[in-house]
This record gives structure tokens, sequence and C-alpha cells, in this order.
């Protein structure tokens, strides 16, 4: 099994390959930290990891993205594509108009040109999964955060077109919608004192949907139901909610 991780050094995407590496897998692991990087790439290696190799390209750089894929599928056929990388800064009601620019780049424009660097090449060869992690941000947007939910509602989006563009094609694609989950992205959720799931607990899920080619998953599970209420709560009901 050949996986593709963009993000590799998100706490979710480590845990994902955790699992994968004792089944013997083949990583290329790519981020933009290469120390962080190479460590994680020691750790797999010593947990069964047949093979792993390390790439820092370009986050936002639609030929430099499109080299990326174009090299790695060059090097053998690739089965799944796990696109992880994710910045959610606080305090988004207050953000200067270049961050704002930044948070739909690395939430929204960048995961989708990696997807779409991959989903030619994997329709012609009929094969392989592209899972996409979103958010439960993506459903409904709030004060807290709306630009970063707002850039996570076009992946829920764009992962259903995509999806209906390759139906039929061999090729599955995976939306995860983790809750709050503690990571590095959430410290001050921890300091609050907020619940939130265990990066295991969303790897785990994550790695089932993608064996099982699930389109959608919320990992935990339970945020499917709150979703779905908060959902069709009415505006006035939700504006005034302390959320
Ligand atoms: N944690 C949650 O509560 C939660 C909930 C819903 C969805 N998610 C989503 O889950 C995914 C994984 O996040 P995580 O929770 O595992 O958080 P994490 O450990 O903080 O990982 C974030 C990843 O994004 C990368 N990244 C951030 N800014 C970047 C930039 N400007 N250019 C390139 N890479 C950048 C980070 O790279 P560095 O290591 O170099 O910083 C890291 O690989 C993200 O898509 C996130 O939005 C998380």
């Amino acid at each position: 099994m050949r996986i593709v991780v963009i993000g590799a050094t998100s706490a979710i995407a480590e845990h994902c390959c955790r699992l994968w590496a004792v089944e013997g897998a083949d990583f290329v692991l790519m981020a933009r930290d290469s120390a962080k990087l190479e460590k994680i790439a020691a750790d797999l290696t010593v947990r069964g990891a047949k093979s792993v190799s390390l790439a820092t390209p370009e986050f936002f750089d639609p030929a430099a993205i499109k080299a990326f894929a174009d090299a790695t599928l060059a090097g053998g056929a690739v089965d799944i594509v796990l696109i992880a990388h994710g910045w959610m800064p606080l305090g988004q009601d207050a953000l200067d108009i270049a961050s704002a620019e930044q948070v739909l780049q690395i939430n929204a424009v960048s995961p989708v040109l990696f997807a779409e660097a991959f989903a030619g090449p994997f329709a012609q060869a009929r094969r392989g999964t592209i899972a996409i992690i979103g958010s439960v941000a993506g459903d409904v947007t709030r004060r807290a955060n709306y630009i970063y939910g707002g850039a996570k509602s076009l992946l829920t989006r764009y992962a259903q077109g995509l999806d209906h563009r390759l139906f039929g094609s061999g090729v599955k694609v995976v939306l995860i919608k983790p809750g709050p989950t503690d990571t590095p992205m959430t410290t001050h959720m921890k300091a609050a004192g907020q619940r939130l799931a265990t990066p295991e607990q969303v790897a785990q899920i994550t790695v089932d949907a993608i064996r099982r080619g699930k389109t959608t998953v919320y990992a935990p599970g339970l945020w499917r139901w709150i979703m779905l209420i908060v959902r069709h709560l009415p505006r006035p009901i939700l504006n005034r909610l302390p959320i």
C-alpha cells in the first residue's frame, strides 16, 4: 500500500500513519517542516513502515503542486492521498485581511489543488482514494472561526462535486469531518477545559473510513447528530447562542 500524506506533521495525520505503518505501508510524507518530518519518518520506520520518503514542496504554487503529484506518481502507483494541512487562528472577528487570505489559502485553495493534481491521474488509472480532512466547522460557521469554517465548507462542497465527477471511475473520495480534537491546533480549547477527542480516536475513524471508501465521516460519530441539530436551528436562535 503506497500512501501520500500532505501536511504529514499534523497530529491527526501522524496517528493515521502509525496505523498504516503496522500494515507495512510505503509512505511519501509531505510537510513544510523537514526536521519534524524526519522525526516522524524515523518513528514510522520503527513501527513497521516499508519505506518512507519525504518532500517539502511549495503548498501554494499550482505548478509546484502538479510537479509534486506527477513526480510522486512516476515513482509508482499511489493507493491513498490524505490531505491534512490546516490552520485555525484565534480571534477571526478581528483578523487582518492578509491573514484572512492565508486562512482561505491553507484551508481551502491548497487542499483543493492537491486533490485536483491527483484526481486526473487516479481517474486514468481507475484506482486510488483521495481523503480530505474537512471539519464540523464547515457545516455551520460561527463568529469564533467563520473564516476557517467558510474555507472548510468549501472543502465539503468540493469533495461532494469531486465524488460526483469520479463516480464509477474506481476512485474514492472520502471527506473526514473531525470535531474538536486534542492537537496543537486546539491548545487554547484544552486550556479552557473544553472536552476534546483524541487524535488516536479521529485517526482510527479516518483509516476505517478510507478502508471502507465512505464518502463522508464525522469523527467522533456523535458529531453527525450534533451538527444535524445545529444545521437546522433557525438563524435568530443560532445567532444568540454563545458559540
Ligand atoms: N484539531 C481539531 O480540533 C480539528 C477539528 C476539525 C478539523 N481539523 C483539521 O484536521 C487537520 C489536521 O489538523 P490537526 O488537528 O492534526 O492539527 P495540527 O497538528 O496543528 O496540524 C496542522 C498541519 O497543518 C500544517 N500547516 C499549518 N499551516 C501551514 C502552512 N502555512 N503551510 C503548510 N502547512 C501548514 C502544519 O504544519 P506544521 O507542523 O509545520 O505546523 C501541520 O502539518 C486540519 O485540516 C484541521 O483543520 C482539526
